[in-house]
């Protein structure tokens, strides 16, 4: 090793640095040059074997040498941070490829819930805005105001749910009627969802505890030609084009005349399955126009007013929507059988 030597070899390291485009090409000069193994230190080691006339002039010239590729390589290094976008930066010495991911479970809205939605969205395409009531109602909100005569089955013991004589838990959405009529003049036009509660024994259709949406509509000039053709947009906005919507007379104490309605099976597009029992038609409930009655129990004048009322169950709307046979599986909550439900 000569003076010549280290001169050139200093060049060629010069040399190389100009010609590292990127920063691990930067990198890769430094280590091959100042790194712990690199040439540097080496010829740091290798000095001892110079001519010791020589050396102290070697020796300043290796120092030299360190000191050049130094200062070049902090300004090289100091234009590559820079130059580099920060994003590119930060995503290239944090993100590592090979880790398995982190798998959040989003979930989706349960069947249920998503009927009620969509029945509140189409109505509210009609004008109709959404009521609510209390899940323990009065006797009087639940069966008085609504006309139901005292003696009348549905009030025994075997279908409510007493709380105590004059508390229950709501056997249907029916008496949010009343409320809303006892507080506001007409014209009136709500739907109001809600859960209901019957001593019904559980099986495959029924359950203790179910939900329905009540519809209301009172002005001055409502027919029940009004109420077919609004259940009839209702049932072809929700189940498609195709299903047909079928009423039969009925008795309700609060409506007259009363009507109970069904819906074409969306599963076997009326042609018979299990889950329409072979029928074709599946029933979804009852409506009809308010009787009068249940004006003059809210301080309504049946000269003045008329209007339709109707209920709809809303698992039953979920069972045929979704082609459910059991509505037990609505309240199970396996997340999984949801999903699949739901897609
Ligand atoms: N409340 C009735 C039921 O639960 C349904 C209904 C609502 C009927 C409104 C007529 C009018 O069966």
């Amino acid at each position: 090793m000569d003076l010549e030597s280290v001169k050139k070899k200093r060049e060629s390291a010069l040399a190389e640095l100009a010609a590292a485009d990127n920063a691990a090409a930067i990198e890769a000069v430094r280590v091959r040059y100042l790194g712990r193994n690199g040439l540097i230190p080496a010829l740091m080691k290798n000095l001892k074997n110079v001519a010791v006339a020589e050396r102290p002039a070697v020796g300043r010239e290796i120092n030299a040498f360190k000191k050049t590729l130094s200062t070049h390589l902090r300004e090289r290094q100091a234009a590559q941070t820079a130059t580099r976008p920060p994003a590119t930066a930060s995503a290239e010495s944090m993100f590592d490829s090979s880790l398995p991911g982190a798998w959040r479970q989003p979930g989706s809205r349960h069947p249920v819930n998503r009927v009620i939605e969509d029945v509140v969205d189409i109505f509210a395409t009609l004008g109709f805005t959404v009521a609510d009531g209390p899940d323990i109602e009065t006797e009087h909100h639940n069966f008085d105001a609504l006309n139901t005569p005292a003696d009348h089955p549905s009030r025994d013991i075997q279908d409510t749910f007493w709380l105590d004589d004059r508390y229950l838990l709501r056997t249907q959405t029916s008496p949010v009627q009343i409320r809303v009529m006892e507080r506001q003049k007409p014209p009136v036009r709500i739907i109001a969802p809600g859960r209901c509660y019957r001593r019904d024994a559980t099986d495959a259709t029924h359950s203790a505890n179910f939900h329905q949406v009540e519809g209301l509509y009172v002005d001055q000039r409502v027919s029940l030609a009004d109420l077919k053709g609004d259940i009839a947009y209702f049932a072809r906005r929700l189940m498609g084009p195709d299903v047909k919507v079928r009423f039969r007379p009925h008795f309700f104490p609060f409506t007259e005349p009363s009507v109970e309605y069904d819906f074409s099976c969306h599963r076997c597009k009326g042609q018979g399955c299990r889950l329409c029992k072979n029928s074709g038609w599946i029933e979804i409930s009852g409506a009809g126009m308010v009787h009068p009655q249940v004006f003059r129990a809210v301080g309504y004048d049946p000269e003045c007013v008329c209007g339709y009322a109707f209920g709809m169950g809303i698992e039953r709307i979920a069972m045929i929507k979704y082609g459910i046979e059991d509505i037990r599986l609505l309240y199970e909550n396996d997340v999984r059988w949801l999903e699949q439900l739901i897609g």
